[in-house]
This record gives structure tokens, C-alpha cells and sequence, in this order.
């Protein structure tokens, strides 16, 4: 959680801070601030709320100078107000701080800091490590000892990025444990370090990403990355392939509808060289799977968080259908806690769209420590995911910049179905004919998803009418059982609404007392294996006089007969389903938020990626 900007040039800093801050804004919107260093001395302006009130602020009272820092926050220690807001001046207003994070330690801290004469300005963690930085730097006279002395007094897990008017010449940045990542930059005569790449899309592909432990000192001509022992390291200099582009709006009204019409194109990159049509085969280069490691595994575990959990719910149905291989999908942030059963025999695989998400994180250096082999799906280029598994199938979204994930949940059902496929070829569970269908039936993807996207006046409008609801129930079996939880997942964020999830099956053990005329029952009912069990669940719901919005595949007259509304999907194979019957469902949650005049890309209480635990 928060976006992190900095920049050392010979160009003014703060429009390109507050153009970052802007790409980062989905990291957190309680208050917003930037640093300029300035006729040596450092300005701040920072304000409670969205970035736009940082941004009036600098017009009101603009500053100027070619190093400065930023950041949006997402309030953990101390409410969203100004005094709150980063960055952080030390006591003199010589050194300066952005964090993300929780200083664990920060009340012993901060009491050893107040008895000697620091003065505390805010009630946040981070204050404390502007005043350490203040205190080594009157021992060590030299800012880079300083910082190193102070990251090393801290307890918990940080993105850090300080600068002093001391030493104007560069800008310390650091990364200590899963508290989201740090990216530097690499410009011509100018340098920048961010919390995610989209905020240095636009100046420069090449970047370099700083692991737990490690401290950047960024100048205008480079950068020196050490260890927080003074070890020095090489940085890897990446080429970011995502186009600047991909983080615009475009001719959208907010990024979630476009991100759920990128979908086609994604879903066409997904299988871009992976998928061998001639031969019926998949390939997976970067999972570095082959034949004796597949044939080894016992059990896979799947772990994530929110939608990528809603993926590993589906992942589960085709790594045991297609492959074989008992699999269970384990929520991140119960995982860790309960003595997990993995073993070396065992692949735990993670899904996370940031590749930063704490909890995640977490499971995965659990599963380490156990012995299991680690395997991530990811999305963000770089992310500590990525770094941390073994083998890693790289979801190829771009940036996804709206907190509710969609291209970043079809995606890696695609690469589930890809993985299955080729476990279950590697293993042997798939004779020929089977794998080539199965291969086959991936090349329709795309075009099914478009077909669906199609449709969107038609969901809107069914939108119109629901707008008003107060709750709603999803109800799903099967392989469209996560999908029930997705739909719910997506009306809630973004709306507000009140949505439950539940297999349908279970209606009947308590839930279907819910059900009345003011309650829309949202039931996910394609021609897939569990298509009869749904009707019989939809026949009971209208019985006790639900409004039923069914999802229900093209020319379905049984449904058609029974439900109120309808979205249609065309007919798809099973195993693929999913991918089709959550279009209609991310589409309906974006119309009735959007309706209903919520800020669709910043939801209430929400960040893009979860950073804290
Ligand atoms: O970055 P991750 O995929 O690890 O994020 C996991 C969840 O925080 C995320 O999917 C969240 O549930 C979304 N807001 C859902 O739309």
C-alpha cells in the first residue's frame, strides 16, 4: 500500500513526482505529498484526500527543484489528515522521508527520540526514521551511513526513500522485508526510484528492483546498491516490455471498464508462444518444468488473496481434472499460521497480481521454510513473487491500474488451464487426442471473451434496473462455483452493496431464508457438468419469489423460461467457462457503481496492492 516517487535530474521534479504520484494513485488515496529540494532547503506540500488536492496546492503554491520525493498514502498509524500526510521533515527540516510500511518498534522509538529533543510532528510510525536519519547524521556526517544506521533500527517491513539538503546531490532508497517493492529507474542524466513501475513508465523502461535488505544511493548519473551491512551489489538492469500506454484511461471513463475490455488482448498475449496448436502441446519455458520434477509432486497448494484466491478456487477443479494431482487452494493469510502439511514433494504456487501482497508473501516463505517447491503466477515484472518461486508463469496483462482486479483474474485462469495441461502431459494422465482438445479449445478464448464484451449494453441495463439493491446473493457450482465468489467480490468493492457467495448447493442448509422479491439471486448457470443441480436451484429461488439474474449460455431456453434477467455467454467448453461467465459479472458490478456515482477506481478503504498484513 502507498505510492513512492522520487526523482534527480537536471528537469523540475515536481511534475514529475506528481505525474508518478498520479500512476500510483491506486496505491492508496488518504492524503498525498511531495519534497522538493530548493535553494537548499526542502519545501513540502502534502494534503488529506486524493492527489487532485496536492495537486491545487502546488498550483496554489508551486515549488521548483530538480531532486524531490512524493507519496500517497493508505493510512495505517494515524488518521488521513495533512499533519499526517508524508513526507516526513526531521526536527532542523534538513532530512526528509516517504515510507511504506509499519515501523513496528516505532512507540520505543519515538520515546528514546522525543527525551532527545526530536520534535514529532505527526502521529505516524515513519516520523520516527526521518529522526534517526537526524540523529546517526550527527554522529556520522554522511547521509548514506545515516540512513543505513536508522533502516537498521527498524523493526517490521519497509519501502523507504529519504533525502537531505545536506548532501543535494542524491537520494537514499531502501527496501527491508515484503512491504512492497522499490524500482529504480534508469533515465539519461536523470535517475527515479518508485514503488511500482507505472509511475516511471513514461521516462524510462529500464529498471532495476531492490531486494529485502538492500539500500540504493541514487544519483543523477547511476546508482550504488549495497546490503544494509555496506556489502555493495550489482544491480540487474530489466527492460520493461509494457507500453506507457497501457496505463492511460484512454477513451474510457475509469480504468476498471477498460481494463475488463482489455481482456481479448490479454487473454491473446496469455497464449501468445505457449500454446503449440500443430503439435498440441503447452509450453511453459519459465515454470522450469520438466518430466521427473511433475511426476514427483504429491499435492499442489494453491495460495492467495481476494480475486487471485477466487483463481486458485477454479485452478483447483483443472489441476484435478486435468492433471491429476490433488490440489487445495489455501488463503495467504490463514496458511502461515496454522502449520501448513507441505513437504518437498509438495508445489506450492502462488497467484497475485502485484506480486507484492504481505500475506502472500508470507505463505510463500513458509512454504520455503517447509521445504516445498515454489511456483508463483504473477502479473507485476520483477515483484518479490516473481523472485521468490522457483518456476513463475508471468501473466500478461500490463498494468492493471483499477483496485478491482479483472483482466488479472482471466488471465491466470488461462495459465491454470495452461499449467494443467501440461502437468497432466508431463505426468502421462492425458492421452493424445485428449491434450490436443484441450489444446484446441484454447485458441476460442479470446474470441469468446470479445463476444461477451459484446453484450455490455445489455448487462448495463439490466444494471439500471438493480442499481437500487441493497443485497445480493451469487450463487455457483463447480468449476463456477469461485466465480459466484468473484462476482460478489467485484459488486462489493466498488458499490457497496451487500453480495454473499454461495455454492448453490448449499442454499438449502440455511441461506435460501435470504431469499424474498428483494433479493436478486445472481445464479451462474452455463451448459457446463452442474447445469441441471443449478436449474433445480434457480426453480427454488423463483418459487420463494427471488428475482433471478441468471448467467446462462446463448439460445438457453430452459433458463430463459425462468429468469428475470439474463446475461448471455456463448457456449464454451467447461473447462474454460469461467473465463466467460465472469465478463457479464465484472461488467454488471462497473455499471451499477458507476450508476450510482461511486469512485469506481478508488474504492473506499481499498488499495491496489496489500503491502500491510
Ligand atoms: O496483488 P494480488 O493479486 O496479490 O492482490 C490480492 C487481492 O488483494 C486483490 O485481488 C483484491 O481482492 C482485489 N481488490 C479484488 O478486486
Amino acid at each position: 500500500m502507498c505510492g513512492i516517487v522520487g526523482y534527480i535530474g537536471a528537469k523540475n521534479a515536481t511534475p514529475i513526482v506528481l505525474n508518478g504520484l498520479k500512476r500510483l494513485e491506486y496505491r492508496g488515496y488518504d492524503s498525498a505529498g511531495l519534497a522538493v529540494l530548493t535553494n537548499g532547503h526542502i519545501e513540502v506540500r502534502r494534503d488529506a484526500g486524493k492527489l487532485e488536492r496536492l495537486a491545487a496546492l502546488v498550483e496554489a503554491d508551486p515549488v521548483k527543484g530538480k531532486i524531490g520525493i512524493g507519496h500517497t498514502r493508505w493510512a495505517t498509524h494515524g488518521e488521513p489528515s495533512a499533519r499526517n500526510a508524508h513526507p516526513h521533515l526531521s526536527t532542523d527540516s534538513d532530512f526528509v522521508v516517504v515510507h511504506n510500511g509499519i515501523v513496528e518498534n516505532f512507540l520505543d522509538l519515538k520515546e528514546e527520540l522525543t527525551a532527545e529533543g526530536a520534535v514529532f510532528r505527526s502521529d505516524t510510525d515513519t516520523e520516527t526514521i526521518v529522526h534517526l536519519v537526524e540523529r546517526y547524521y550527527s554522529l556520522e556526517h554522511d547521509m548514506t551511513l545515516a540512513a543505513r544506521r536508522a533502516l537498521k533500527a527498524l523493526k517490521g517491513a519497509h519501502g523507504v526513500v529519504l533525502m537531505s539538503s545536506h548532501e543535494p546531490d542524491k537520494i537514499i532508497a531502501a527496501r527491508i522485508g515484503n512491504a512492497g517493492g522499490v524500482v529504480i529507474g534508469y533515465g539519461d542524466g536523470e535517475m527515479f526510484v518508485a514503488s511500482d513501475i507505472p509511475a516511471i513508465l513514461e521516462h524510462t523502461r529500464r529498471v532495476s528492483f531492490l531486494e529485502s535488505g538492500q539500500m540504493a544511493v541514487i544519483r543523477r548519473t547511476g546508482v550504488e546498491v549495497f546490503t544494509l551491512d555496506g556489502q555493495p551489489v550489482e544491480p540487474q538492469i530489466h527492460t520493461v516490455a509494457w507500453d506507457p500506454i497501457a496505463a492511460e484511461k484512454g477513451e474510457y471513463r475509469h480504468f476498471m471498464q477498460k481494463e475488463i475490455h482489455e481482456q481479448v488482448r490479454s487473454l491473446t498475449d496469455t497464449l501468445a508462444g505457449r500454446v503449440d496448436l500443430d503439435e498440441g502441446r503447452v509450453r511453459l519455458p519459465t515454470l522450469n518444468l520438466d518430466e521427473k520434477t511433475a511426476r514427483k509432486i504429491q499435492k499442489i497448494v494453491i495460495t492467495a488473496c481476494g480475486t487471485a484466491s477466487h483463481a486458485g478456487m477454479v485452478g483447483k477443479v483443472l489441476i484435478e481434472h486435468i492433471a491429476r494431482i490433488p490440489t487445495e487452494l489455501d488463503i495467504a493469510s490463514e496458511f502461515r499460521y496454522r502449520d501448513p502439511l507441505v513437504d518437498e514433494n509438495t508445489v506450492v504456487l502462488a497467484i497475485s497480481q502485484s506480486g507484492e501482497t504481505a500475506d502472500t508473501l508470507a505463505a510463500m516463505e513458509e512454504a520455503r521454510k517447509k521445504g516445498a517447491v515454489l511456483w508463483s503466477i504473477v502479473n507485476a515484472i520483477g515483484s518479490q513473487a516473481m523472485r521468490l518461486a522457483s518456476g513463475c508463469i508471468s501473466m500478461q496483462c500490463g498494468p492493471e491500474i483499477g483496485v478491482a482486479s479483472t483482466k488479472a483474474f482471466t488471465a491466470p485462469l488461462v495459465d491454470l488451464y495452461l499449467l494443467a495441461v501440461l502437468l497432466g502431459d508431463l505426468r502421462g494422465t492425458l492421452d493424445e487426442a485428449r491434450r490436443r482438445k484441450l489444446v484446441a479449445d484454447l485458441a476460442l478464448v479470446p474470441d469468446l471473451a470479445g463476444r461477451c464484451l459484446d453484450r455490455e449494453s445489455e448487462v448495463a441495463e439490466v444494471a439500471r434496473s438493480l442499481k437500487n439493491t441493497r443485497d445480493a446473493l451469487y450463487l455457483g457450482r463447480g468449476i463456477n462455483m469461485p466465480i459466484a465468489y468473484e462476482g460478489a467480490l467485484k459488486l462489493k468493492e466498488i458499490s457497496y452493496i451487500h453480495a454473499e457467495a454461495y455454492p448453490a448447493g448449499e442454499m438449502k442448509h440455511g441461506p435460501i431464508a435470504l431469499v424474498d422479491r428483494n433479493m436478486p439471486v445472481i445464479s451462474i448457470a452455463p451448459l457446463d457438468p452442474w447445469y441441471e443441480k443449478m436449474i433445480s436451484q434457480v426453480e427454488q429461488v423463483k418459487a420463494r419469489g427471488g428475482v433471478v439474474v441468471a448467467v446462462a449460455t446463448e439460445g438457453d431456453a430452459r433458463v430463459e423460461g425462468l429468469a428475470d434477467h439474463i446475461f448471455w455467454v456463448p457456449e464454451t467448453p467447461w473447462l474454460l467457462s469461467p473465463v466467460v461467465t465472469v465478463i457479464p459479472l465484472q461488467m454488471f458490478a462497473y455499471h451499477i457503481a458507476a450508476l450510482r456515482g461511486l469512485d469506481v477506481d478508488q474504492p473506499r478503504n481499498l488499495a491496489k496492492s496489500v503491502t500491510v498484513e
